[in-house]
């Protein structure tokens, strides 16, 4: 069992290097955990870390499909997608929750930096694709994945964050200081193509 302490920096399985998770700086966060939950020990055999060339197999494209539409994924695909995100360096910090017992994820989120030229050149970050196993929710496992991003996103010193999320979702993001804005969000979906 590999706990969040001893993930090793210097493996290349990783979409990033876990130091960078180790690094958070905790005493930024906005919410509190219950029950002593903490990113080094989310929870009985489980452990965070960043999402893994080989999660293909610990199911977690069926956690994602707890969330939204996926589709039909071969390995093949979701190893190429994994590659493309990994070349561009310092842009997607997916990380996830692994139940050790059952080598299953059962949690994730997503963290995007859009690379500017605007703000001094600076950085902005979108969270996305949040989301816990059915069994597990209740737990403080999506706070501490949200929460987890956002603090890696301070740190790499971008100038926002933003998500959508339903509205019945606006109180979870609060917990970590989003605000509903009161720009218009505009949206064209091209879905039925795919
Ligand atoms: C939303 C979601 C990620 C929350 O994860 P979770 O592990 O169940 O939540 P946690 O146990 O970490 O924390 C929930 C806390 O937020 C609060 N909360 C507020 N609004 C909430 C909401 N809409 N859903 C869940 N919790 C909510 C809870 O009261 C709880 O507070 P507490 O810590 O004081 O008890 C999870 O319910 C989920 O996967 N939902 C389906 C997918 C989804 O909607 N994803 C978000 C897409 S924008």
């Amino acid at each position: 069992m590999t706990k969040f302490n001893d993930l090793p920096s210097d493996d290349n399985s990783y979409l990033f290097d876990p130091k960078i998770l180790k690094d958070i700086n905790w005493e930024n966060a906005t919410c509190t955990f219950k029950n002593n939950i903490s990113i080094a020990n989310p929870g009985d055999s489980l452990v965070m870390r960043p999402l893994r060339d080989d999660d293909f197999h610990q199911d977690y494209l069926e956690l994602l499909g707890q969330l939204t539409k996926v589709g039909k994924i071969e390995e093949e695909t979701f190893f190429k997608r994994f590659e493309e995100m990994k070349e561009c360096c310092g842009t997607y910090y997916i990380i996830v929750i692994e139940d050790l017992k059952n080598n299953r994820i059962i949690g994730t989120s997503s963290l995007i930096i859009e690379h500017k030229f605007i703000h001094t050149a600076g950085q902005r970050g979108r969270i996305e694709d949040v989301v816990v196993d059915n069994e597990f929710r209740g737990k403080q496992l999506g706070k501490l994945l949200v929460q987890a991003l956002v603090l890696v996103a301070k740190k790499l010193g971008v100038y926002k964050i933003s998500l959508e999320c339903k509205i019945h979702n606006i109180p979870f993001y609060e917990l970590f200081g989003f605000k509903k804005d009161e720009q218009s969000f505009m949206i064209q979906r091209f879905e039925e193509m795919y």
